[in-house]
């Protein structure tokens, strides 16, 4: 489908990617595009159940990788394909570059294995092809900054009450998802004020002749 566009945002907790996908589908709607806005671990009722066990239940890391994967397969067959078929705009919060983070990054799981679940789970029919999205906007800032930002909000999950450590290990696994795909990931400057990072977005958008 020409005009269909998968668009995830990616980055550590406390980054604040999600304050952005309202603006994102408010941008795209009143160009008069359908949006799909949904988000990962989650986005249809079984990978929402997945997403709470993985959130509050100890795990070891491999049973923590087949349950994201195991949501994701759900959603991408359920809502994503669905949704690209129909050529709507979808924006996703988080996708498999979270899993190379923070499972591989951050848990230290075996990459190899993340990419054959990758390869499981993101296959288009018959090709060889992996369903990826065609922009990663990716929400850089310090780990210490994040951590702050974190400290006091809400009850942390079991991601988010993770020391500093495992942040610092989760950034340098979605540098290296953005190494590897250079032209998908569009780097975003988190630590600026709310105006300064949408006017980022506002042009990578532009840029690319997306919107
Ligand atoms: P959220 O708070 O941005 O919705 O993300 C939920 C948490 O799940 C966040 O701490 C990152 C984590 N996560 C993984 O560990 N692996 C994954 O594959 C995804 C999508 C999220």
């Amino acid at each position: 489908m020409p005009n269909a566009l998968f668009l995830t945002l990616e980055g550590i907790d406390g980054a604040g990617k999600s304050s952005h996908i309202d603006a994102l589908a408010a941008l795209f709607t009143a160009a008069g595009r359908q949006v799909t806005r949904t988000r990962e671990p989650g986005g249809t009722p079984l990978a929402e159940s997945l997403r709470n066990m993985v959130l509050s239940e100890p795990m070891d890391p491999l049973t923590e990788s087949l349950l994201v994967f195991a949501a994701r397969r759900d959603h991408v067959v359920r809502v994503i394909e669905p949704a690209l078929a129909r050529g709507d705009v979808v924006l996703c919060d988080r996708f498999t570059d979270a899993t190379f983070a923070y499972q591989g990054g951050g848990r230290g799981f075996d990459l190899q294995v993340l990419s054959t679940l990758e390869r499981w789970v993101q296959s288009h029919g018959e090709t060889d092809d992996l369903l990826q999205p065609d922009l990663t906007l990716w929400f850089t800032l310090p780990p210490e900054i994040a951590a702050e930002r974190l400290a006091g909000a809400r009850l942390p999950d079991r991601f988010e009450s993770q020391p500093l450590d495992f942040f610092r290990r989760v950034a340098d696994g979605y540098a290296a998802r953005a190494d590897a795909a250079p032209t998908r990931f569009a780097r975003i400057d988190a630590d600026l004020p709310r105006e300064q990072v949408w006017a980022q977005i506002e042009s990578v958008l532009r840029e690319r002749g997306i919107a």
